[in-house]
């Protein structure tokens, strides 16, 4: 088995420096031999430089394509009567990266990247998503993490691609976790409609606060969600804001009053209400807890844990 990357950028180098170190023979192309050259050196792997995309194509079982979607477009069509047959990896996320570090989407809200390359490849092609879900230094910081590995989600439609995607994820020295097929690709893709409108990849954070803001929230089963998605495996969400009170006439004209001076949503919840609405948004609730201010201010807390990594791809 071997495996080629197309693409020997920031992502691409360290996808294959990762794969390297731990024994997969990886085979490397670039925009030239030259570039491919230099960068096999850089990495440690000398004689691993392709003549050329087409070359390292033929060359390989499985195929990396660490580019952009420009680009990407260009070298399927270059490669695609090698592909089927052909496990290929697709790491890319509908997005432009400014100079500052912020992005921009590329694809209209919904649409994946996933699905998109997925559309461009020959038939016969084992396409799966893959090595896209987190950035580049966070790929080469947390590889071979000790005691626990870290996971890497992936999404396929394909049971072979998903066994030797697996394979590929567990040589570069993470776990991997299915997170569906390839229609919920966007879960696992940088700016992807999961993750709470926030710039930050999904299984991000082990602890993510969430307080006094629920009742501003238009949507916040999808804000929920979202944050739940950007949790890590075994990561916590906990959620504070006030409670709604009685009698109802009394709070509706209180909140109209809030919406008029804070021009937010304005609308509070009680804890049997944020809990379900944790509920639908695929958490599970650890503990809960109501507490008291003074006469008017009434409170409640929890805590809820990321979806179950099975659940993701439900
Ligand atoms: N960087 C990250 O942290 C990260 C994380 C997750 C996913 N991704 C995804 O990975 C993809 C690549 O991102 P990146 O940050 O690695 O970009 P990058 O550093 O710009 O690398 C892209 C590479 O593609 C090469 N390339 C362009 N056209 C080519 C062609 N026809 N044949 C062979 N190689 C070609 C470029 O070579 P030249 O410079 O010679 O043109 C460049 O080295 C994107 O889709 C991105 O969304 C990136």
């Amino acid at each position: 088995m071997a495996t080629a990357i197309i693409g020997i950028g920031n992502l691409g180098g360290t996808v294959a420096r990762e794969l390297a170190s731990g024994g997969e023979p990886v085979i490397l192309s670039a925009s030239s031999q030259a570039k491919a050259r230099k960068a096999a050196a850089a990495i440690g792997i000398p004689g691993s430089a392709a003549l050329n995309n087409r070359d390292a194509v033929q060359r390989a079982d499985n195929v990396v394509l660490a580019l952009w979607l420009d680009p990407m477009r260009e070298v399927i069509d270059e490669v695609a009567d090698l592909l089927p047959g052909k496990v290929v990896v697709d790491p890319s996320n509908p997005i432009r990266v400014a100079a500052d570090g912020t992005f921009t989407r590329t694809l209209p809200e919904g649409q994946s990247s996933g699905e998109l390359v997925a559309s461009l490849l020959p038939q016969g092609t084992r396409f799966v998503k893959a090595f896209g879900s987190v950035a580049a230094t966070m790929l080469a910081s947390n590889s071979r993490r000790t005691p626990k590995r870290a996971v890497l989600f992936y999404a396929t439609d394909d049971a072979k691609a998903a066994t030797e995607v697996e394979r590929l994820i567990r040589v570069a020295g993470f776990d991997p976790v299915p997170a569906g097929g390839v229609a919920k690709s966007v879960r696992v893709e940088i700016g992807g409609d999961g993750a709470a409108g926030l710039p930050y990849p999904p299984n991000t954070f082990d602890l993510i606060t969430c307080t006094n803001a629920l009742h501003d929230m238009a949507d916040p089963l999808a804000l929920l969600s979202g944050l739940g998605r950007l949790l890590a495996p075994g990561g916590q969400l906990v959620v504070e804001d006030f409670a709604r009170r009685r009698p109802a006439w009394l709070w509706a004209v209180f909140e109209r009053l809030m919406q008029w001076i804070e021009g937010g949503h304005g609308r509070a919840y009680t804890l049997t209400e944020a809990r379900a609405l944790c509920v639908g948004a695929g958490l599970h609730i650890v503990c809960e807890k109501v507490f008291t201010i003074d006469w008017f201010w009434h409170g409640w807390a929890l805590r809820a844990a990321d979806p179950y990594p099975e659940q993701i791809g439900s």
